[in-house]
């Protein structure tokens, strides 16, 4: 009786020390678990690693080729290099010849303007630019647009393949209409903020059925938008987690903007995960703590990849293909898991919102998403964010807890003029002309950049488009160290890159057939006298792998043995 009463306690305590340790153990498994799904849905490549990213990124050194090496970076002989430098001369004295006060204004507004510092800086690989910069130099001001034209200062016209951004969707023309109308809609009011005018109810109700949502909010950029959307979805689901995709931008804000970029070290809130992988669904499905997904469609053409710019252009090695297909398959996958596990889909379609479908993204990949954030050109030409959703999702106050809100204002939301403008562009899109433009639109710039791929292709030229729908990249099948060249032959022979220069080029809807040709011929000029100009030229042997160890060891040589 007495041996039992003793053993009685010691196996009591033995029991509970076990069942501690099993406990622990399967904490521990299953943090392990969980830590080994989401290494397992990260991309390999360091957009992936961002604590790595942000490490190397911040320790490569920075070096400039002197005159030789910048004319023969591919180890080219001596005749080779001297065409080089001639053309370059002539085309950085044809450049400044034909826009004398466009230039000048640009270099006085230079030092003054951190942006433009940022954005000249970065059109070419770092190794070049110095010695580029000596004797090549664009224009960053414009005076007028028209149809699908710029000119600059000097009078010099140039076919408008920026973009503005994205927001030039139906041509510049298009939203200076939508600026006047909307101003003159809403000029009796003037810039009263706080509350409404009665355009906006219009707005909403439009805004209503494209989205085939319940409830609108508005804003005065994409980034804005996206902060919105990811605030409501942790606030009505309780969760804190973003996943975003490897290289997907989705504005600058901190949570969505983690690695390289962004002095902050990357969020513990945010999860980069790889598109397009199975991985990434099994994470969403097995987590707890996940809020909301957000999905920027453009990466269909190159999926886990950044957006393609000539800045990084070092050899040939730019990758894009798009595959409407894959792409919708993909997104169901996701709409599917989010559903099952009670995650906020956000279609971000601040980018490519109209531009796909006059439904947007949802319409063109055929998803229903959660909540879709739109921008750009939305606004009419002036500055917007918009976030539509569901009543559920979009309730900022809970009338069990009046103390429990989801606080999100800005002074400028729903200003009158951007209502106006918005007013405009929503009615046109609406229009009959609209819908016909839109049935037309795939069929019409597939067509298109087979034409230029034909062109180049008859031409023997080492390049070719990647299309969707009006955002094109330019690829290249010439292992060289000067593909990026090209942007300063485009602009010569009057076509106008925006600042990641052929990485992506935006055609505007009101391109006509004609218009199209001349930017064709233009295209093709320009690609044929850089090919004539030897910027082609490659020695035997070599391939984007051969320049990715030169530059290896280059960088090494910079780091570590201070070679000047
Ligand atoms: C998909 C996407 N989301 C958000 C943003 C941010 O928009 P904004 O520049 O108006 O802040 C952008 C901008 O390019 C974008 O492409």
């Amino acid at each position: 009786m007495r041996g039992s009463m003793n053993e009685y306690p010691f196996d009591t305590l033995q029991t509970v020390l076990i069942v501690i340790a099993l406990i622990a153990i399967w904490v521990v498994a299953s943090k392990a678990w969980q830590r080994l799904q989401l290494s397992l849905a990260k991309s390999p490549s360091l957009g992936g690693h961002l604590r790595w990213a942000k490490r190397i990124t911040s320790r490569i050194p920075g070096y400039s080729y002197a005159k030789d090496q910048w004319l023969a970076a591919d180890g080219a002989p001596s005749e080779v290099a001297l065409r080089r430098q001639t053309a370059l001369l002539k085309l950085g004295a044809d450049l400044k010849c034909t826009a004398p006060k466009t230039l000048a204004n640009t270099a006085q507004a230079k030092p003054m303007i951190s942006d433009l510092q940022l954005i000249s800086q970065y059109r070419v690989p770092f190794q070049f630019r110095s010695y580029l910069q000596e004797h090549v130099t664009l224009g960053s001001f414009w005076k007028e647009s028209e149809g699908v034209n710029l000119t600059d200062l000097d009078g010099n016209t140039f076919i408008d393949v920026t973009g503005s951004y994205g927001v030039n969707l139906f041509g510049q023309d298009f939203y200076k209409d939508c600026i006047d109308e909307g101003v003159s809609l809403v000029k009796s009011l003037g810039p009263v903020l706080g509350s409404y005018h009665p355009c906006v109810l219009d707005n909403v109700q439009r805004l209503r059925r494209i989205s085939g949502k319940d409830e609108v909010s508005f804003h005065m950029s994409g980034t804005e938008a996206v902060m919105q959307a990811v605030r409501i979805a942790r606030y009505s689901t309780g969760k804190s987690k973003v996943v975003r995709f490897t290289a997907a931008y989705h504005g600058w804000w901190d949570d969505v903007q983690p690695g390289p970029g962004n002095p902050m070290p990357p969020s513990p809130y945010t999860l980069t995960l790889r598109e397009m992988h199975k991985n990434t669904l099994r994470v969403l499905r097995n987590r707890h703590d996940i809020a909301c997904v957000l999905v920027n469609p453009i990466q269909a053409m190159h999926p886990n990849q950044s957006a393609p710019t000539d800045s990084t252009l070092l050899s040939a090695s730019r990758r894009a293909h798009f595959d409407r297909a894959a792409y919708t398959k993909w997104l169901q996958a996701l709409r599917e898991v989010c559903t099952a596990r009670g995650i906020v889909l956000i279609l971000d379609e601040v980018f490519l919102g109209f531009r796909l479908a006059r439904g947007g993204a949802q319409e063109y990949f055929d998803i229903n998403a959660d909540i879709v954030t739109y921008g750009k050109t939305l606004g009419g030409g002036l500055p917007i964010g918009v976030v539509c959703g569901p009543h559920a999702l979009m309730k900022r106050y809970k009338e069990s807890n009046p103390a429990d809100l989801c606080f999100a204002r800005g002074t400028f939301n729903a200003h009158p003029y951007v209502m106006g403008a918005m007013n405009a562009f929503l009615r046109r899109i609406e229009s009959e002309p609209a819908k016909t433009l839109y049935k037309t639109l795939d069929e019409t710039w597939i067509r298109r950049a087979k034409l230029l791929n034909d062109r180049l292709a008859q031409a023997k030229l080492p390049l070719r488009i990647e299309a969707m729908s009006t955002v094109w990249t330019v690829l290249y099948t010439c292992p060289s160290r000067y593909n990026w060249m090209l942007q300063f032959y485009l602009r010569r022979e009057g076509i106008a890159l925006s600042w990641v220069g052929t990485g992506r080029l935006i055609f505007s809807l009101n391109f006509t057939d004609a218009d199209f040709e001349s930017f064709v011929t233009r295209f093709v000029q320009a690609a044929q006298k850089m090919h004539e100009d030897a910027w082609w030229w490659t020695p035997n042997g070599q391939t984007n792998k051969t320049i990715q160890r030169q530059l290896l060891r280059e960088l090494m040589a910079h780091k570590f043995l201070r070679v000047q």
